[in-house]
């Protein structure tokens, strides 16, 4: 048997360029792997593909994205192997946290493993691009990339620090699609914001002042009219000391940049005083992938 952690992602910047004739959006985005994780297990079958999960309202059907993997995969590369799958869900789904597109790209890289096929990176990355916008970004070693084009296309991030963060995920879940539809609808609600380079600059400077001031999300404004209660949670966690606080991807979730694991400890506790009932964590920015 093999297990394999799917962590979830930050986004720590996130501009919308514009729409594109497929649909999509193009984006500059930042992204950061934390160690909020699920897990996946993968046992051998000799034919069959099936999945569990610990988590009743998820479908374990074809619409899950492990299954759509893996079903992509076999057919691909004309596998005729089956795996028994289950899914141990930490990472909130609607959060923009990139719960099930973690869980695609691990299911890619644990069924290589199973099955033996010995598919390198960029064969990988091509079958995960086609499974959703964000799947790549959780195949790169590196936990920082800066994401261009639908946020497929990955440029490596060197950095000298391991950020620590508060999440707050509020009751409300946001659908991606939703989000980018309305922001397209009102392009007047997002105004100028700082560029993607003064991230990049902090990370790899390791200066938390110059991260604070580069935060960026072109979708929190359509999310807030969506779901006001962000508002709120972003100056809670101001208030409660953090140096900058944005809503990760299409949200709900949103996110404090803390100066150091205490702080963190000490924001969530002084958050979970005031809004009990909803889901806090602390994280921490994930170990490279092997
Ligand atoms: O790629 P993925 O299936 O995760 O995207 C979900 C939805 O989010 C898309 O159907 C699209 O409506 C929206 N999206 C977008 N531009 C992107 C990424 C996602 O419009 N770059």
């Amino acid at each position: 048997m093999l297990r394999l952690r799917a962590p979830a992602k930050l986004n720590l910047f996130l501009r919308v360029l514009g729409k594109r004739p497929d649909g999509y959006h193009e984006l500059e985005t930042l992204f950061e792997r934390v160690d909020l994780a699920d897990d996946i297990t993968f046992e051998p079958h000799p034919s069959a593909l099936s999945l569990t999960c610990d988590d009743p309202t998820l479908p374990v059907d074809d619409t899950n994205l492990v299954l759509k993997a893996a079903r992509l995969l076999r057919q691909r590369c004309r596998v005729p192997a089956g795996a028994s799958m289950h899914l141990s869900k930490r990472v909130p789904a609607g959060a923009g946290l990139g719960g099930g597109s973690s869980d695609a790209a691990t299911t890619l890289r644990g069924l290589n493993k199973l099955w033996d096929m010995k598919l390198g990176r960029v064969e990988l990355h091509s079958i995960a691009a086609e499974l959703g916008s964000d799947v790549p970004f959780f195949l790169e070693p590196s936990p920082f990339a800066i994401g261009r084009g639908r946020g497929e296309r990955l440029e490596p991030v060197a950095a000298a620090i391991r950020l620590s963060h508060v999440l707050v995920v509020p009751q409300q879940r946001l659908a991606t699609k939703d989000v980018y539809a309305g922001m397209s609808a009102r392009p007047g609600l997002t105004p100028a914001g700082p560029s993607i380079s003064i991230v990049a600059h902090a990370l790899s400077n390791g200066s938390l002042r110059e991260l604070a001031c580069g935060l960026s999300n072109d979708l929190e404004p359509e999310a807030i009219r969506r779901c006001p209660i962000i508002t709120t949670i972003l100056s809670d966690l101001r208030q409660a000391g953090c140096a900058a606080a944005r809503m990760s991807g299409s949200g709900s979730a949103v996110f404090g940049i803390c100066t150091d694991p205490a702080q963190a400890e000490r924001v969530a506790m002084t958050l979970r005083r005031q809004r009990a009932g909803l889901q806090i964590e602390i994280l921490h920015t994930d170990a490279p992938l092997d």
